[in-house]
This record gives structure tokens, sequence and C-alpha cells, in this order.
């Protein structure tokens, strides 16, 4: 099945304010305790987060990394008003910044001491300006996890996964997990933009039926 793509961000308020109440607990805790695991010597810094969405995942990092101060970036207004609001109601936003611009936009080379980013690449028309950003805001030697949706083989294996993972989401989730997996890439298109892009240091793992996830250490 070919890539169908979806719209680039989820800037409609009723859209990130569902998004914003799905329960990922056990993927967005598991994207953050996968990046304690594969770089245990990380600490401390500054961490970008992009596509970061309503801030579910910056704000479990910050709680499990203490010293680090964290940058969301996201181009939809009422997803990052969602996260700046919920990291004030955590009592994090002394650690916390979010900045309402698209990821390709972004100025600043090497000012980050790692990234993150969960479920954006799925959104964006060119793959290779992710990872061209990506490798162009950490220093050298930074550790990056990206995570994101595997595309499956056809239209009705895309409806079997939403129906088996969001049975009993609201209707506007369902669709967008749908279109999501409609617009994902596969394992292969993700190895080759790796190499077209000189990251084949990176390492993509295939975690589960629908997730695949690429770290490693940007050079
Ligand atoms: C599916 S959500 C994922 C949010 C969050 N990372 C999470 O895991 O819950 C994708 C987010 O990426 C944002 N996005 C899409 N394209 C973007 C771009 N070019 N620059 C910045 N944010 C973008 C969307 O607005 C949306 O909030």
């Amino acid at each position: 099945m070919n890539r169908t793509l979806e719209p680039e961000l989820m800037d409609d308020p009723e859209q990130a304010r569902i998004y914003a109440q799905a329960d990922f607990e056990q993927e967005n805790q598991g994207f953050v305790d996968r990046f304690r695991d594969y770089f245990p010597d990380f600490s401390e810094g500054h961490v970008f987060d992009l596509g970061c969405g309503p801030g579910d995942i910056p704000i479990r990092f910050a709680r499990l990394f203490p010293s680090c101060r964290i940058t969301g970036v996201d181009a939809s207004a009422p997803m990052v008003r969602l996260a700046e609001a919920t990291a004030r109601k955590a009592g994090l936003s002394d650690r916390m910044t979010f900045r309402c611009e698209r990821f390709q936009d972004l100025a600043g080379v090497s000012v980050a001491d790692a990234a993150i980013s969960n479920s954006l690449l799925h959104h964006v028309p060119n793959p290779l300006q992710f990872w061209h950003k990506l490798r162009l805001a950490v220093k050298p030697g930074s550790p990056v996890l990206v995570m994101d949706l595997l595309r499956p083989d056809s239209p009705e294996d895309a409806q079997a996964i939403v129906d088996r993972y969001a049975s009993d989401a609201p209707d506007i989730l369902r669709k967008d997990f749908y279109n999501s997996l409609l617009a994902a890439f596969t394992e292969d298109e993700i190895g080759a933009q790796l190499a077209r892009m000189n990251l084949t240091r990176l390492l993509i793992d295939v975690i589960d039926d629908r997730h695949w996830v690429v770290g490693g250490i940007i050079h």
C-alpha cells in the first residue's frame, strides 16, 4: 500500500483536546523508559521534543530526568496551549518551554544535548527534512530517540489495528489513528531515509505490530 499523506498539523482545537485526553500512558512512558535504557549515561542538559503535541512525553521525560531542561516544539497553537497548561499543573514550568513553530523553521545549530520525537514523522510530507533538522539541532555525541507508527500492508490491516487498539476511543481519534497508519512509513523506507542522510549509525527496531523506533548517538 502506498503512503497517503494526512494534514501536517493537528491544529483543530477539538482534535487537539481529544488527543490530549486519550490514554497513551503505556506508549509514552515506554518511550521515555526506552530512552533511559538506550542511554544509561545520559542525565542532564537541554532536550528538544519535536512535535511535542499536548506535552505528555516531555513531562514524563522531565520527571525521569530532573536535571534536564526541555523545549517542546509544535506548530499547532492548541497543542502548545495544552502542553503549557499541563506543564504548569505538573509544577514543571521552570524547566519546560514550548514553542509554537514548525520544526523545519527552528533556528540554531548544535543547541541541544539530546532530541526526542514521537509520532511526528508520519505527518511530514518530506521526511528527509526531519532527519536533517534532527541532526542539526543536537551537539555531536548527543543521543536521539524517534518513534512512530509502521504503515500496514493494506487499508484493511490498518482498520484491524484501529479496531484492536482503539475500539473504545472517540470517532475523531479512531479516524486520526487510521489516517496516521496510512501516512506512516515502512521499516524499509525509514532505513532508506537514514542511508540517504548518512545516519546509518542510528539503529531501527520494530518494537511491536505498529511501531518502529530509531535511536543512537548523532556524530
Ligand atoms: C500525533 S501528534 C504527536 C504528539 C506527541 N509527540 C505525542 O507523542 O503525544 C503529532 C504532532 O506533531 C505536530 N506537527 C506536525 N507537523 C509539524 C511540524 N512540521 N512542525 C512542528 N510540529 C508538527 C502536530 O501538530 C501534532 O501535534
